[in-house]
């Protein structure tokens, strides 16, 4: 795995942001996985102002998004469709009809999953994916516990996760605890990771994902089996990882590297 610990948020959003349009610049056809939350609207931001400066173009670009809440319609303000409408998709040059967010709203929910599955690999499965991570080490809504061998399905939020996600709702507004949520396995089977984190509050959960035991109790450390997952995190995020000398070390020499030889890893 790589660990690039940068200053601020907002080294991680230009940072994270370049390799998103690097990669569709290569390959404008990039199929590229979303999520939703408050870390990578900065992110998207630079994207936006990317396409409208003419740097990069996302009209052939095709996107699946990790998750949707359960019970609501699309046009819902809370829905994840609504989010990602308003803080990337209407922005930029992207043909809303490669947009893809699991349908939250089917009459039997449990049909989204292998519906949702087909559809991935029907677009020739995920190039990038980009990464949140919980405070609880949650990716997608794979809540602590779930299988690392999960795939598209229904998952009950914990207790953890509605709190978090409470400040996007107002007082006595219906918040959901179901959601439809991309698996771990589908997340591993995507080619290229990027996780964004900053913040002391995700502190523990980075250092959980990168430096503990794999296990279902961090659902991002199942990342450690993933073959290329970049984890781009700002020094608060990084405070409690033991080895984060030795990251910023490999760092200056993988880079080196890679501008000499370039990047045998694909994507
Ligand atoms: P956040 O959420 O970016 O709003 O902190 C991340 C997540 O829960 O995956």
């Amino acid at each position: 795995m790589e660990v690039i610990i940068l200053k601020n948020a907002t080294e991680v959003a230009e940072r994270s942001a370049r390799i998103v349009c690097d990669t569709v610049n290569k390959k404008p056809n990039t199929v590229l996985g979303l999520a939703t939350g408050s870390t990578p609207v900065a992110m998207y931001k630079e994207m936006i102002n990317a396409n409208k400066e003419g740097k990069v173009s996302f009209k052939q670009m095709r996107t699946f998004n990790l998750d949707e809440y359960v019970g609501l319609d699309p046009s819902h303000h809370q829905s994840y469709r609504t989010f990602m409408n308003e803080n990337l998709f209407n922005d930029i040059d992207i043909d809303i009809d490669n947009t893809q967010v699991p349908p939250g709203n089917l009459e039997n929910p449990m049909e989204a999953g292998p519906y949702y599955e087909d559809l991935i690999a029907k677009a020739g499965g995920i190039d990038l994916q980009i990464l949140g991570i919980g405070t609880n080490g949650h990716i997608g809504f794979n809540e602590p516990t779930s299988s690392l061998a999960s795939r598209t399905r229904v998952k009950t939020l914990t207790e953890t996760t509605v709190k978090d996600n409470s400040r996007f709702f107002k007082e006595g507004e219906f918040q959901p605890t179901l959601s439809i949520t991309m698996g771990i396995k589908t997340i591993l089977e995507t080619k290229r990771v990027l996780l964004l984190a900053t913040g002391k509050n995700k502190a523990k959960a980075i250092a959980d994902a990168i430096e503990g035991p794999m296990a279902g109790r961090c659902p991002a450390s199942a990342l450690q089996m993933h073959e290329h997952t970049t984890f781009i995190i700002d020094e608060d995020a990084a405070s409690q990882l033991e080895m984060k000398e030795y990251y910023k070390y490999v760092l200056g020499f993988q880079d080196n590297l890679i501008d000499k030889f370039g990047d045998s890893r694909g994507v």
